[in-house]
């Protein structure tokens, strides 16, 4: 749906709200409830995705089975612990674009980010550069700058990052392409979120794997605010590898375990370096308790530790969702409801603002980051405080995630509303 066929009625929202065909699905999770009592309009999913009604039932069948059958749970509970997490497998492998041999569930962002690099980050001097984006993530910039340390190499040289032309605000894939093309031979890895947390542009993921392949790079992705919010292909665009948090889009509850792709031509790499824990050993001669390590083949080869069983559960119920629901109507949906947004701030008079994330819908995901001129933090305050739930990053940027899940037209329309009475 573009532009021309929206308006800015409230009726209009809540006819929107009727015939949407995925608005049975906001039913399937909790809405928190603002300060009077009523339920929010959330729009922090890009932060915290929201709790599937079913999450509690699963852990509850998982509190019942420790409880009856204990260490026996392992093998016996009704979604047994010990191949718990391949119960996720499929679904994610669907979200990310992958094989299931491609994908795995575990440990969290930073850590399979770093478990990634020690594998596919090999600095050589002559070849030791990382490109990143610039005002990435803190956690992945401290995660860059310790890696190249630990190489023995100096994030002042062997760091790269891509900056938007003065004025603009997102990252040109023309200057990605020239950065590529000019430097590319000292280049090791390309490694960019799949969509920048702070502005929302969505990166053209295949053009820069296409790009960095061809200098001999490798190319690796941030997927935090991409997986479950956009359709991927990692396995077609042929991305070498890619982590990912499941709090967000992907509503698995705070401090969810983690995602990891690895491309399928990696996946028999048992030479490349990798640092090692007995569950990516191959689980046929596990509990042989041998001293060799045997990785798996595929992303399971890079687990640590046995995981944490009730940090997955409600990721599970939340991928029934998913399962359900589709990608692809959700992303049509998701286009529409972001449009929307866009549509009404468009409308508006008052000055003080400006949207930062690109207006192209293939160049975002559900989120709008809007500049605040004015009022700082304030403004996201004093939505909160009205039961609208957005988020603030420094210096000056409120985001704001319509979730096709479960937000509706109608919270789009309340936002804008009280956005526009709080701006000073
Ligand atoms: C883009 C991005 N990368 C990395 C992280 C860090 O994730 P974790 O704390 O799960 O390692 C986040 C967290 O919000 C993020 O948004």
């Amino acid at each position: 749906m573009g532009a021309a066929t929206f308006d800015t009625s409230a009726s209009f929202a809540v006819e929107m709200d009727s015939r949407d065909p995925l608005a049975g699905f906001r039913e399937k999770f909790h809405i928190p409830f603002g300060p009077d009592g009523r339920p929010s309009v959330y729009l922090c999913g890009h932060s915290l995705g929201l709790q599937p009604k079913n999450a509690r039932v699963y852990i509850e069948e998982e509190l019942e089975d420790w409880a009856r059958l204990g260490v026996e749970a392992h093998f016996h509970g009704r979604h047994p612990w010990m191949p718990y997490h391949r119960q996720l497998t499929d679904q994610m492998a669907e979200i990310v674009g992958a094989k299931p041999l491609e994908v795995v569930v575990m440990n969290s962002l930073t850590v399979n980010l770093h478990l990634m690099m020690v594998s596919f980050y090999r600095p050589t001097q002559t070849r030791h550069k990382i490109v990143v984006e610039a005002g990435a993530f803190p956690s992945d910039q401290y995660a860059f700058s310790s890696q190249i340390r630990f190489h023995g190499f100096d994030p002042a040289t062997s760091l790269i990052e891509l900056t938007p032309r003065p004025g603009e605000a997102d990252i040109r894939q023309e200057d990605i392409d020239s950065l590529l093309e000019g430097e590319g031979a000292a280049i090791a890895l390309v490694l960019l979120g799949g969509v920048n947390y702070a502005t929302g542009q969505l990166f053209d993921m295949k053009a820069i794997t296409r790009a960095g392949h061809a200098q001999g790079c490798i190319v690796g992705f941030d997927l935090a605010h991409a997986a479950g919010n956009v359709p991927l292909q990692m396995h077609n665009w042929d991305v070498d590898f890619a982590v990912w948090c499941n709090y967000k889009y992907l509503n698995g509850g705070p401090g969810c375990a983690g995602g990891c792709f690895v491309h399928e031509r990696h996946a028999r790499a048992f030479d490349v370096p990798r640092f090692a824990g007995w569950w990516g050993h191959d689980q046929e001669i596990r509990f042989l308790m041998g001293p060799d390590f045997q990785p798996m083949a595929g992303a399971e080869g890079w687990q640590l530790s046995n995981p944490s069983i009730m940090s997955m559960v409600p990721l599970r119920a939340s991928l029934e969702i998913f399962a359900e629901a589709g990608m692809q109507p959700l992303r049509v949906k998701s286009e529409s409801l972001t449009g929307y947004l866009e549509f009404l701030l468009d409308q508006q008079t008052r000055e003080g603002f400006s949207v930062l994330t690109p207006r192209e819908p293939n160049r975002r995901g559900a989120q709008l980051s809007i500049r605040i001129h004015r009022g700082g933090r304030f403004i996201c305050d004093q939505l909160v405080d009205q039961g609208i739930l957005c988020d603030w990053r420094e210096p000056d940027i409120l985001r704001v995630a319509p979730v096709p899940l479960y937000n509706t037209y109608h919270d789009v329309y309340q936002f804008v509303e009280r956005f526009v009475s709080v701006l000073p």
